[in-house]
Formats: structure tokens, C-alpha cells, sequence
């Protein structure tokens, strides 16, 4: 039994405010009118297997989900995109009397892919008195004590010019870590440094980075960059926080690169694979119809290295000739580039070595191939009101299946005339909405295609989600697990959102960050319950007499039934459970539990544990026993059954 500090729990006219370990009598509790109900579990009589790969996560450039999130670059804008009010997130500072200007230099840069740059004219500047040009971060920097952090950037100078870069408070202004590069070459290089904090540091999301010019001249740069310590000392990786927040889901597989960042706005904008692989330099990243640009340094390789660095499944969305501003390529010849782009792109994650881009993926640092079992043709394809996509999918599938047969290929909507091995349904809906569906898929045909609910999510709260969707959610689950024979994959959307202002274009998400921290909302932790305490078979029962907003589900593994039971109403429900079948149970069982006063609670960046599980033992447990679940709480119970 773990030691546990409870929220209180409104009961009637009060709030109930426990501490401490917690012990529950079975049967304890008394119950609102409305009467006890019975559940029947047949313990002997698994109806059909839990798919193991039920519960996953599924991902898109959202509420800057990389960009300002998961991809831990701490500098926004590297690339110096401009604006008319000048370069977005840059501040030109002279110091004393240093004189100089700054520009986009439209017409020279590193690479083919970036051909643009910051042009500072240095007219007036020495030691003391340099021309610094400061970046903010995304809505903040962190610094922390004792940590090395990795830059570099490209640049070229016309004249002697030498660079000091820093790390400084934007409250005591106060230089935390620097570096210098003593000079600058006249044609473009990359140049690396690191920063190191000492120990004295606080901790604090309030800092800047500052690049510092000691001569005139004239200095172009191009891709600034700093990173942080990452998730697996990966170079160009991820944010180790938000990594851990995934790995406590206990997900499967992830659903990439979305969504509607899959398809664009545009065709010109789609998610180009081929243009996110390869040296940072070489991507010229792109627009996302979420409205903002990335710059895909997470392009194809880091969705695939998050997924090895989770021991998670990729399911990649390929680009199937549709994109949101009802645009699309015609079936046929005109779409064949497109499905030769999707097969280059499966052997570029699977393809071996000897093959063309099983080589290119060697070359960018990851000889090893990636598992691969599902891939989704397009998302959403519903929308698009040419109606094309039972060609577009046609010739994708066949395509795709005499390369590889052993692939499964998910279809974005309903396919007429052509085999579907897997069918996505999204759901977007109300805590109210999800308890009147949770039957959704009892008499789905179990001929058809198999079922991805490749997004879905219970829409209360923002920035992310409240008490009332996570019980909108779990119930939701329960419908899922007892379904999971034709349910073989669901994945939450959206996952991430920064929480500053104006960075969020989808309220309702279930991590939210900033840049110095990550919490879950209520949603996220009823996730990591139902996927924690997931069996291999479904077990039937028989609910009577239950409220209207009473769900559960019961599966099992051996010897341990892990029973969901959901109150979605504010009163206690009383069931009597018989576990029919069970030769012998264990008296006490772990009982894992989510609750909170009202629907309207909620986890925030200021308070993010106030709804997380609670863990106890419930003792009288037996073959028949009676329990009392709170009004709007999730429970799991983990019966050792025999
Ligand atoms: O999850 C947000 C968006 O909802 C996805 O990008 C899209 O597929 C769906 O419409």
C-alpha cells in the first residue's frame, strides 16, 4: 500500500478531506438512492483477446506540440523568418555606444534549403560596448544548475568578427554560462560551442541567449541552436520531461506525423518526408495548417527515434493526395509520384541497408531498421468532397501491398469496393455524448475491417482537459476494452499543448507545458490507468440496476481480473459483484483510483498534481462482494483471482 494524500471527495452536502494510507472495507460506503446494482463477471468464459497494442498515442505540429514542446530546441525562429515588424522572436541590443543594424538577407544563405539569413551590420563595437542580438526562447528559456548545453550556427563574415554567446537572466541580468568563437570565417561554416552553468544557478524559465559582436563589419548567420541535456543524450532530441510523461502512459504505438499536419493546408505544404530527413541545414521546413511554420528538425528520423526511444510501434500516416483546402491529385498517373513517395518512405524505415533509402537512412545515423506493421493511407479523407478517395486509397493499397504484403493498411474513412484491413474512426464529443456511445461498437460486424479510433477525446476543459472529460474518456475505455477483439488501436488527440497564450489552436489537449515544466491532465492519468491494468482476454458480464452513468469493463491475465468501474454521476454507486466461474479470490485487491469534487476540477502548470491516482487496498473481497464506487471517480480494481 502506498502512502497517499487524498482530495476531498463531495459526497451529498459536504467535502470529505482524507489523508494518509488508505484502507477500504468493501461494502463500506453507503449509496445514494438509486439502489445497489449487480455485476456479473464470468471469470471463466474470455470472450475474445484484448488486442495488445490498444492503447497508443498519436501525434501532429499542433499548440506547438515540437516546436516550443517536445523537440527540446531552446531557440525559437532559428531560421530568422521575417515578418514586417522585423525578424519574429529576435531583439537587435546594442550595449553602450555599439552601433549597428540588422535585416533578413533574403538572397544568401547556407544551403539550397535555407537560403535566407540574419545580416547584422556592425558599425560601431567593441569588447565593452558590443551589438548583441538576444532570442527569448519559446516563451521563456530554461536554465538549470550544472547542465551543459549544445549550440551551434552557421555564419560568415565580411571582415574580422569575432562571437561571444550567452546565457543570460532576464531578471538580475546576470551572464549564466558563455562561450566564444574567436573568428569568423568569410564564407558560410558551422561553428559549435557549449554553454555551462555552474552550480549557483536557479533554476528559472526567465533567461535569454545572446550572440555578442565585438567589431564592425557585416556578420550573416543562419540555424542558431541550443539544446538542453535530451531524452537519451539523442543530438537534435527530445524534451526528457515530456519523453517521461509518454513512457508513464504506457503507450503502444504512435500514430504520426498527424492529423491534418499529414495533408497541409495545401498540397505544396503536405508533411514532405523527404524534406525533413537529412543535416538540419538541408530542411527547409514548412508551414503547418495549424498556422505557424516548423522547421522539421523532428522530421521522418526523430518521429521514428521517439518511437525506439519508448519501445513503441510507429503507425505512419502517409501523404495520399489530399490536402485540407480541397485540394487533390487525380487518380491515376498524376497520383503515382505520390504513392512511389509513400513506398520509398516504408523503405526508408524498414528497407535494409542494400536498398536505396534503407541506405539514405544509414547515412543520416540509424543503420538499424524500424518495425513496422500498420500504415495509414491519408487521414480524414471524408472531407474531401471530390469524393476521390476510394481511387486514391485503391491504388495506394495495391501499391503498397505487392511491396509489402505483410503491412496492414488503415483507410481514413469508409472505402467502397476495395478491402479495407483497417478502418479509422475519429470521435471529438462531450463527457454526456461518450456515456450515451459507450455501446457504439457492440454489434459492430466482426467481418469487416478492424477498428483504429486513431483520435478521439472528451472536449471540457482547456488547455487541457478536465475531471468531467476524463470521466467522459474513461467511460469511453470501457466501451473500447470490451470491444478490443475488432478495436485494435486508440490513440487520445490532440496530446500536447503549450500553454502560454496564443500559442494553443485546439483547447482540449492532454499534456500541457511551458518551457520549464510538463503536467497531465485528469485524462492523462485515466490513460495510464485503463493502459497499465490491461489484461489479454475480455471478460462478459451482466450490469443491472446501475445508474445511467455507471460503466465498467473486466479483463484478465494471469490470474488477475482488472475490473474498470466509472461513476460519471455525483452520487456513490453500490454494486454487488459476483465473479462467476472464480475458484478462489483473494481477499484484499489493489484498488487504483481517479476522482474529484466536481467535473470542473482540473490539473494546470500552476497546480498540476490536484487530480492524480490515489493508490489503496480494498479488503473483503470474495466471489461475492459488494463495493461502493464515489460519485465521479474512476476506479481499477486488481483482482488475483484463480
Ligand atoms: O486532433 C486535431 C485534428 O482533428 C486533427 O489534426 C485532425 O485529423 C482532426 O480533425
Amino acid at each position: 500500500m502506498v502512502k497517499v494524500v487524498r482530495i476531498g471527495i463531495a459526497i451529498g452536502l459536504g467535502v470529505v478531506v482524507s489523508s494518509g494510507c488508505m484502507e477500504i472495507q468493501a461494502g463500506a460506503q453507503t449509496t445514494a438512492p438509486g439502489g445497489v446494482a449487480t455485476l456479473t463477471i464470468h471469470t471463466d468464459k474470455p470472450a475474445a483477446k484484448v488486442s495488445p497494442t490498444l492503447y497508443g498515442m498519436m501525434t501532429e505540429e499542433i499548440n506547438y506540440s515540437y516546436e516550443g514542446g517536445l523537440y527540446a530546441e531552446m531557440v525559437s525562429n532559428r531560421n530568422f523568418l521575417a515578418t514586417w515588424a522585423g525578424i519574429e522572436d529576435w531583439v537587435l541590443k546594442p550595449l553602450g555606444n555599439a552601433d549597428g543594424s540588422v535585416e533578413v538577407d533574403r538572397a544568401d544563405g547556407p544551403s539550397a534549403a535555407l537560403k535566407n539569413s540574419m545580416k547584422l551590420t556592425v558599425k560601431q563595437a567593441d569588447a565593452s560596448n558590443p551589438l548583441t542580438v538576444l532570442n527569448g526562447g519559446w516563451w521563456g528559456m530554461t536554465v538549470r544548475p550544472t547542465t551543459t548545453y549544445t549550440g551551434s550556427f552557421y555564419a560568415k563574415a565580411a571582415g574580422a568578427q569575432s562571437v561571444k554567446v550567452s546565457l543570460v537572466s532576464d531578471v538580475t541580468g546576470k551572464t549564466l554560462a558563455s562561450a566564444s568563437i574567436p573568428s569568423l570565417g568569410a564564407d558560410w561554416k558551422k561553428y559549435d560551442f557549449t554553454l555551462k552553468t555552474g552550480a549557483e544557478v536557479t533554476p528559472a524559465l526567465t533567461n535569454h541567449l545572446t550572440l555578442a559582436f565585438e567589431k564592425p563589419g557585416t556578420v550573416w548567420l543562419q540555424l542558431v541552436s541550443l539544446f538542453p541535456p535530451t531524452y537519451h543524450n539523442r543530438p537534435n532530441g527530445n524534451r526528457a520531461d515530456i519523453m517521461e510523461m509518454m513512457a508513464g502512459m504506457n503507450p503502444k504505438f504512435l500514430r504520426m506525423p498527424g492529423g491534418n499536419y499529414l495533408e497541409g493546408d495545401h498540397i505544396r505544404e503536405r508533411f514532405d518526408w523527404k524534406k525533413t530527413i537529412g543535416p538540419l541545414v538541408d530542411r527547409p521546413g514548412h508551414r503547418s495548417p495549424w498556422n505557424y511554420r516548423s522547421t522539421d528538425g523532428l522530421g521522418l528520423l526523430e518521429f521514428l527515434e521517439w518511437c525506439e526511444d519508448l519501445k513503441i510501434q510507429p503507425v505512419l500516416a502517409v501523404y495520399a493526395g489530399y490536402s485540407l483546402q480541397q485540394e487533390h491529385v487525380n487518380p491515376g498517373a498524376d497520383l503515382e509520384p505520390y504513392v512511389q513517395d509513400a513506398l520509398d518512405e516504408i523503405e526508408y524505415v524498414t528497407g535494409d541497408t542494400s536498398t536505396k533509402w534503407g541506405a539514405e537512412r544509414a547515412k543520416d545515423g540509424h543503420p538499424a531498421t524500424f518495425p513496422l506493421t500498420y500504415v495509414e493511407v491519408g487521414n480524414e479523407d471524408n472531407f474531401d468532397r471530390s469524393k476521390s478517395y476510394d481511387a486514391r486509397y485503391a491504388q495506394f493499397y495495391d501499391a503498397i501491398k505487392k511491396k509489402y504484403p505483410n503491412l496492414q493498411i488503415i483507410a481514413t474513412t469508409p472505402v467502397r469496393g476495395h478491402v479495407m484491413d483497417v478502418l479509422d474512426d475519429h470521435y471529438y464529443k462531450r463527457a454526456e455524448q461518450f456515456f450515451a456511445d459507450v455501446h457504439h461498437y457492440d454489434k459492430t460486424d466482426r467481418n469487416g475491417p478492424k477498428i483504429f479510433i486513431g483520435e478521439w477525446a472528451t472536449r471540457e476543459g482547456s488547455p487541457t482537459t478536465n475531471f468531467g472529460a476524463a470521466l467522459g474518456d474513461a467511460a469511453w475505455m470501457t466501451g473500447m476494452e470490451r470491444n478490443s477483439d475488432i478495436i485494435v488501436m486508440s490513440s487520445y488527440a490532440p496530446m500536447f499543448v503549450n500553454v502560454n497564450p496564443g500559442a494553443m489552436q485546439w483547447a482540449s489537449d492532454l499534456m500541457g507545458y511551458n518551457a520549464f515544466s510538463v503536467y497531465g491532465s485528469p485524462s492523462y492519468y485515466a490513460q495510464g490507468m485503463f493502459s497499465k491494468n490491461l489484461g489479454t482476454e475480455i471478460l462478459p458480464g451482466d450490469l443491472q440496476n446501475a445508474g445511467e452513468r455507471f460503466f465498467y469493463s473486466a479483463t484478465r491475465s494471469n490470474g488477475t481480473i482488472y475490473l474498470k468501474l466509472v461513476n460519471g454521476s455525483s452520487t456513490p454507486q453500490q454494486i454487488k459483484i459476483n465473479l462467476t466461474g472464480a475458484s478462489s479470490v483473494k481477499p484484499t485487491a489493489k484498488l487504483v483510483s481517479l476522482s474529484a469534487p466536481s467535473t470542473a476540477t482540473t490539473n494546470s502548470i500552476t497546480d498540476p498534481k490536484r487530480v492524480v491516482p490515489v493508490e489503496s487496498t480494498v479488503r473483503g473481497v470474495a466471489r461475492e462482494f459488494t463495493h461502493t464506487v464515489p460519485g465521479y471517480s474512476i476506479e481499477v480494481l486488481n483482482i488475483a483471482a484463480q
